[in-house]
């Protein structure tokens, strides 16, 4: 097992690990690494993976610095080796949603967790972060994701999660191998929020979408967005439409 890393955006780094049994052509799990004054860490990955995730971010950082963990929800490939990262970081703090911490991180972090309300920026010195509740999208109560406000990149979580092993970064289309690995999975909590919330997410006007599994995009990423909306929008229209008859 390896994690290569590659930075997606000016001092934003993506660490990917490739499992080829994951899936029919294998899937990646990607955590990000934010370079700040005081560095952040997206996602954790799982606890069999963090040997491998961790010596990755030690090629970037000495641990030590690190100062700010978070995810989007509460899944094993988002947070599972939380207690091993608190534990190689000891600068670190774990912060996540107010529905997060209530529900999870209150009872289960090694350390207390920081809250962070819907819209609240953190100031990482260098790069801001602004954390968006974005609840059951992709899903789970918990979730959220969060917006670098510097680079303009919205980390993604499992939106826009496709399969195999593609490059770490595309100007290319992500919409289509989504759109059909959510056919495939049907991973996402589709509600009648859900085309709104990524609407939401598209008004950022991204211009690098760090995506959890699968190339990251850099390019205008609005339009993507937006699109992604639609074909939510028309999912949740069409199953609707067929529980009525
Ligand atoms: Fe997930
Ligand atoms: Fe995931």
């Amino acid at each position: 097992m390896e994690t290569r890393v590659d930075e997606i955006a000016e001092r934003i780094y993506r660490l990917s690990t490739f499992l080829p049994a994951v899936g029919p052509r294998g899937f990646t799990f990607n955590q990000f690494l934010v370079d700040a004054d005081e560095p952040l860490l997206f996602h954790c990955g799982q606890r069999a993976l963090f040997p491998s995730v961790s010596g990755a971010a030690s090629r970037v950082m000495d641990l030590s610095r690190l100062r700010w963990i978070t995810f989007s929800h509460v899944e094993a490939d988002e947070c599972g080796s939380l207690a091993e990262w608190l534990a190689a970081a000891p600068a670190a703090t774990v912060t996540h949603g107010a529905i997060g911490c209530a529900i999870w991180l209150n009872d289960q972090s090694p350390r207390p967790p920081r809250a962070l309300a819907d819209g609240e920026v953190l100031d990482l010195g260098g790069r801001r972060v602004r954390r968006l509740d974005t609840p059951h999208v992709p899903h789970c109560w918990d979730a959220g994701l969060l917006h670098e406000e510097v680079t303009g990149t919205l980390f993604t979580s499992d939106l826009f999660t496709h399969v195999g092993d593609p490059s770490p970064v595309t100007g290319g289309d992500i919409l289509g191998p989504a759109m059909a690995a959510e056919q495939q999975f049907g991973y996402t909590g589709l509600t009648l929020a859900t085309g709104v919330t990524i609407r939401r997410l598209a008004a950022l006007a991204p211009r690098t979408l760090a995506v959890m599994h699968g190339s990251s995009f850099s390019g205008d990423a609005r339009p993507v967005l937006e699109s992604l909306a639609g074909f939510y929008d028309d999912r949740l229209a069409k199953g609707a439409a067929a529980s009525a008859r």
